[in-house]
């Protein structure tokens, strides 16, 4: 059984003094929840590939305080510098050139010679990471392939027995995913969408950077949380639905959605559908129902990062 802490500083030093010894916490990031571990210990990433059941070619988000402690794990080329100046710390990965002295667990990274750090913004993230004193591998705390959680609730309800603990921050505010950016061989794209836009990184960068769309070759995906089937509830789910059928739930999105439907955001704010959509697509995720259709969305801005994850929920098992 999982104990909830309270985001005070003594119980996330007990939360620091469990990721010393090896032991595994759920934690808030301003995107979802992360299930983190020492980044640096096989048996604690090996105990979180293990509560996911994720398969170990997929590899995990290292998760560090700052800019110079990600520096110690990966090459920073002056791109990426750029990068990381412009939106650390925030929703933004960057996949990098492993440092031939990194000691980060070979585990974490499935055995590439490229690591992804995240300089989380969350000051429960941050408190955290300078208790522990560790970079945490932290995916997000669901078990593979399914909805990622956005309140602590989510986590006790999916994962209760393999965590020690989980520090209660409240629902998340961004509430997909952080957007990760490959800078490998100075080339910038988009692998997974999030809340940091590839217009806002095209600016930053001075240089278009593409969104590689399209699934991964399940057996050897390069970032398999672009497999095709993921971010899944248990339900199908049906897309650009105008209205629900019988036997379906509709999740509405702006002020024409039915009145008694849950709706991502009655004023069609897209950051606002981005910080419901896992909460209210568990919600319906139930046995009244047989079909989750959801109303369409605009692909701009965090559309496309929701529209990403509605297509993986979508898409054939
Ligand atoms: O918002 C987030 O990123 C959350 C919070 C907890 O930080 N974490 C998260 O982690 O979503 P996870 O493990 O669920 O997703 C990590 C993604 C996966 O799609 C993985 O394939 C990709 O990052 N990834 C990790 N290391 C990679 C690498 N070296 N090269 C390419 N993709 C990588
Ligand atoms: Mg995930």
């Amino acid at each position: 059984m999982a104990r909830r802490l309270q985001p005070n500083l003594g119980e996330i030093g007990d939360a620091a003094r469990a990721l010393r010894a090896g032991k595994l916490v759920a934690f808030p990031t301003e995107t979802v929840y992360g299930l983190g571990g020492d980044a640096t210990s096989d048996r604690a990433v090996a105990a979180i590939f293990a509560a996911k059941g994720r398969p170990s070619f997929n590899p995990l988000i290292v998760h560090v305080a700052n800019i110079s402690s990600a520096a110690q794990f990966a090459e920073l080329s002056a791109k990426a510098q750029v990068a990381a100046r412009a939106f650390w710390p925030g929703p933004l990965t960057l996949v990098l050139p492993r440092r031939r002295d990194c000691r980060i667990s070979l585990l974490a990274t499935a055995g590439l010679d490229s690591v992804a750090i995240r300089v989380p913004a969350h000051t429960i993230a941050q408190t955290l990471l300078m208790m522990a004193g560790l970079p945490l591998a932290a995916p997000s705390a669901n078990p593979s392939g399914r909805l990622s959680p956005t309140i602590a609730d989510h986590v006790l309800a999916d994962l209760d027995d393999k965590v020690e603990f989980v520090i209660d921050g409240g629902p998340c505010e961004v509430g997909v995913e952080s957007t990760v950016l490959s800078i490998l061989e100075d080339r910038p794209r988009i692998l997974r969408p999030g809340a940091v836009t590839a217009e806002a990184l095209a600016e930053a960068l001075k240089e278009p950077v593409p969104i590689e769309m399209g699934a991964e070759d399940a057996a050897a995906p390069r970032s398999p949380g672009r497999l095709l089937s993921h971010y899944a509830p248990s339900l199908p789910v049906r897309l650009n639905a105008a209205a629900s059928e019988p036997g379906e739930a509709l999740l509405g999105f702006g002020p024409a959605a039915p009145k008694d439907a849950l709706n991502l955001s009655p004023t069609a704010d897209l950051q606002e559908a981005a910080a419901n959509l896992f909460a209210m697509l568990r919600r319906l995720d139930n046995r009244h129902y047989r079909t989750i259709a959801v109303m369409p969305i605009p692909e701009t801005g965090l559309g496309t990062a929701i529209n990403d994850r509605l297509r993986r929920a979508a898409a054939p098992r």
